[in-house]
């Protein structure tokens, strides 16, 4: 969703490093931008709806800015559509205050009304312009006074970077349930979305938490809370290699993600596998807590919830405690019945997804425990649960998710394991093969990636269809859900997954002549039940590309069979993705569809 990017620094010039930023923060997803310089205590914006292109080329690649420090913005509209009008920044009435904001002020509409009464124009639609005159209209000289009195009014979301030409050698930020970062540099210091935007600059960066209130000149960071008082906060360095979060020669940030799976997998399982045992240093729940576990909830949103399909089975099938997986904007609406004797997992990549966090509150608000799964360290997600296992899939670009799908998946079962094995529902031997076969999954993610060529043949010869289903059954029907989102969102193509054996009590009716159904096969002693499946959609004229193990065949059952290397059936999913990933990538390439920035889709969703 929305990007920030601040900066502030002596010499160089900040409209093209916040462009520059920007652009990094493009995968976000957005529809129009915008960036605002200080410079001798005046400030100087430009907008322009649509991509950054637009106001790169209004701004003559920013040089038309003149000014060491701004502050600059992608939106993604939510209030008001996607205009140079509706574009942040926002500026205050008499133009002292320009504002960038992500998030969304609940209470708008009252505080609009209030500051009209008070004599405000509004020319804009947003939420955020409210934010601009109420700084204006607290404003008694001192900034930090005056931050102080609007996010105790204002209700919602919100990262706020607040330029004001009183104070033409600072700027001030602050976050509330929305992503923000501070990259801490030498001469010159920034703050973002995310540390993609920044990483070129600097590696050093602080985590800022709700309400923290920072201020940054060209030398000097100062963080503090409501009272004033000033904060010590830990400064961490990125180890992310700068090439993670570019191209590097890919066409696409999503096919380079795809072929970084084995790794990434790798990376999340190794340092937890010592000795023969399976080591989460980051997981307080003791065998006993275990055991006392009533019910196990899996909170997620899109790909992640997917991944909790997959968990569910797991969980059940090895440690015998009954799991329910809820999309998380269902869950925290719902009225759960979730007490202290729950552990509530929630999977997020970004950490920040709006439902999943609320979802995660309403749990830990009724006594459950909160462990989650998480990829970007420090985030609200991470932060706000009792136990964080930490997925090693660094930064994932595209918007389609693959390698931050895959290490969750990964952790599932690191998890699943080891709560297994302190309950006892496992035995010594199972619990070594289980390993054992954990530890070849990266090699055979990367075996399954060599059948790129068969993948793309069969995307060329089915890029035009209208409509794909997916079906399969248990794990096969959790890892459809994930192949069939995979397709439609990049591709456009509509797309539904099935439980194979629930096809005929309704949707069997859309299976036409030519009708492309991709039937998963994997899970061993389903094979023979989705079989019969599979008849029933040829019989009435389907073609059908059937998923297998290499050691089955799919001859005469299905026109077009694609293999995988076989593994125990719990692990099959992080196999079975890898040709659903890889069919739904060249399907949009064929398409010629903006494969990493798929339309009105956003990578970080901080909005219910
Ligand atoms: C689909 C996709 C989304 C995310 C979902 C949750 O490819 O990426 O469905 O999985 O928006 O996002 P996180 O994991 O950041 O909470």
């Amino acid at each position: 969703m929305c990007g920030i990017v601040g900066y502030i620094g002596k010499k160089k010039q900040a409209a093209p490093i916040l462009l520059e930023g920007l652009e990094k923060l493009e995968y976000r997803g957005y529809d129009s931008a915008g960036i605002a310089v200080i410079n001798n205590g005046e400030i100087n914006f430009a907008k322009a709806k649509g991509r950054l292109r637009v106001l790169s080329e209004k701004t003559n690649g920013g040089k038309d800015l003149i000014g060491c420090a701004g502050i600059g913005h992608t939106r993604w509209a939510t209030h008001g559509e996607p205009s140079d009008i509706n574009s942040h920044p926002h500026l205050s009435q008499s133009g002292r205050f320009a504002v960038v904001h992500n998030g969304i002020i609940e209470n708008y509409m009252e505080l609009k009304e209030k500051l009209i009464r008070k004599g405000f124009e509004f020319i804009s639609e947003t939420d955020t312009e409210v934010i601009a005159h109420l700084f204006e209209y607290y404003y008694k000289g001192d900034i930090m006074d005056t931050m102080i009195k609007v996010i105790d009014r204002v209700e919602g979301s919100y990262a706020l970077g607040v330029l004001c030409s009183d104070y033409p050698d600072s700027f001030i930020a602050v976050r509330k349930a929305s992503p923000m970062i501070i990259g801490i540099g030498n001469d010159e210091n920034f703050v973002a979305s995310d540390v993609t935007a920044i990483l070129k600059h600097t590696r050093q960066v602080c985590y800022v938490e709700d309400n923290e209130i920072v201020v940054l000149t060209a030398d000097d960071v100062k963080i503090y809370n409501t009272d004033k008082e000033e904060l010590e906060k830990e400064i961490k360095t990125i180890d992310w290699d700068v090439s993670a979060a570019e191209k590097g020669g890919y066409e696409h940030f999503m096919i380079k993600e795809i072929e970084e799976q084995p790794k990434a997998i790798r990376a999340t399982i190794s340092p937890r596998i010592k000795d023969g045992k399976i080591v989460l240093d980051d997981v307080s729940l003791t065998k006993d807590d275990i055991k006392n576990l009533r019910k196990i909830f899996i909170v997620a949103c899109g790909s992640a919830y997917h991944v909790g399909v997959v968990g569910k089975y797991v969980i059940e099938k090895m440690c015998r405690i009954p799991v329910e997986c809820v999309i998380a904007s269902e869950f925290r609406y719902s009225d759960p019945i979730v007490s202290k004797n729950d552990l509530v997992i929630v999977i997020s990549q970004s950490g920040e997804t709006a439902d999943s966090l609320e979802a995660l509150k309403v749990a830990k608000n009724r006594g459950a425990r909160v462990l989650s799964i998480v990829n970007v360290v420090g985030s609200a997600i991470a932060n706000a649960s009792d136990d964080v296992i930490y997925t090693w899939a660094g930064p994932e670009i595209a918007v389609a998710t693959t390698k931050a799908y895959s290490t969750q998946l990964t952790v599932m079962y690191l998890l699943s394991i080891y709560m297994a094995e302190k309950i006892s529902t496992i035995t010594s031997g199972q619990y070594k093969k289980y390993l054992e076969d954990l530890e070849k999954l990266p090699d055979l993610v990367a075996k399954t990636l060599e059948n790129k060529e068969q993948i793309a043949y069969l995307a060329s010869k089915f890029y035009n269809c209208h409509s794909i289903f997916f079906i399969g059954r248990n794990l096969d029907y959790a890892v459809s859900l994930e192949g069939s989102l995979k397709l439609k969102e990049i591709s456009y193509i509509h797309s539904e997954a099935y439980a194979a054996g629930e096809l005929k009590h309704g949707t069997i009716s859309l299976i036409e002549d030519g009708t492309l159904v991709v039937a998963l096969a994997t899970v061993d002693d389903l094979f023979e039940k989705t079989v019969s499946n599979i008849k029933e959609v040829t019989t009435r004229g389907a073609v059908v590309m059937g998923l297998t193990t290499e050691d089955r065949s799919m001859t005469g059952i299905a026109d077009y069979t694609i293999q995988i290397p076989n593994t125990n059936d719990i692990f099959l999913p992080s196999l079975t993705v890898i040709p659903l990933q890889l069919f739904g990538y060249y399907v949009a390439a064929n398409k010629g569809c903006d494969i990493d920035k798929p339309r009105n889709l956003a990578k970080s969703v901080t909005v219910e």
